[in-house]
């Protein structure tokens, strides 16, 4: 169910129920020649709203404006800085626990949010917060690396496109996108995770394409559908584990 899409009185009587709520988080920052803008924030989105279809849970609006400062000179980036960002999930959780909400789970699809979002703690009592990025799961991780192996890559990588073809636009793959990128080896993309990359200058000078690693052109659509629907069964799961020691029966008595 989307936060959105609700009326206040629609949340109230949900709060009576239940005290979770699924928030999900991208970005909004280049992803190579035939990756969205919104790539991030896409998966998020499709996956989280997908977990509330099936478990009933809230869905926030997705949190689309987030770190990305490595890729300020690829045109259509828009970053806040790491400090604004976690003001930001504090001032959220703070807010939302203020009105009932006990459980907050972040689904997260871009590595740069990792800090913040793990740093995060809410003081209302009784709260607890969890972070899940989309392909924590092992057998999300399984199906990455027999679908395209070392060419997924850390940025543009061919499943997080793959699942936005479901939903959005498919772009024509043009001569020089059909070429793979530069070959980065195990050391150097595990280097990479949770987007440790430098100054924005010198990132587009390595990675003038914006992919990083990643052989985008691998993406299909059908491939996209298998990943959200195995991350959407691992997620499911995930949520209703997480949620499943808050009783609002206890808190009533
Ligand atoms: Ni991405």
């Amino acid at each position: 169910m989307r936060l959105d899409h609700c009326t206040w009185f629609e949340v109230d009587a949900y709060l009576t129920r239940c005290r979770g709520i699924i928030i999900p988080v991208g970005s909004t920052e280049q992803h190579g020649p035939l990756g969205l803008i919104g790539t991030d924030s896409h998966v998020a989105r499709a996956a989280a709203e997908r977990v509330g279809d099936i478990t009933g849970a809230l869905v926030a609006p997705a949190l689309t404006v987030t770190p990305a400062p490595f890729n300020l000179s690829f045109p259509g980036t828009i970053s806040i800085n790491a400090e604004l960002f976690s003001c930001m999930l504090k001032e959220i959780v703070t807010g939302l626990a203020g009105q009932g909400f006990r459980r907050f789970y972040f689904l997260n699809a871009h590595g740069a949010n990792l800090e913040s979002l793990t740093a995060l703690r809410c003081d209302d009592p009784g709260t607890r917060v969890m972070t899940r990025s989309w392909w924590d799961f092992s057998p999300v991780q399984t199906m990455r690396d027999d679908l395209y192996g070392d060419w997924e890559g850390v940025h543009a990588t061919p499943s997080e496109i793959a699942i936005t073809q479901i939903d959005h636009r498919r772009i024509a793959v043009s001569e020089e996108s059909r070429e793979p990128p530069a070959r980065l080896d195990r050391a150097t993309l595990t280097s990479l995770t949770g987007d440790r990359h430098g100054p924005p200058d010198g990132h587009r000078r390595r990675y003038p394409d914006g992919r990083v690693g990643s052989h985008s052109a691998l993406a299909r659509p059908e491939h996209g559908r298998q990943l959200l629907d195995l991350v959407v069964r691992c997620v499911v799961e995930d949520y209703n584990q997480f949620v499943s020691d808050d009783s609002i029966a206890d808190q009533a008595e």
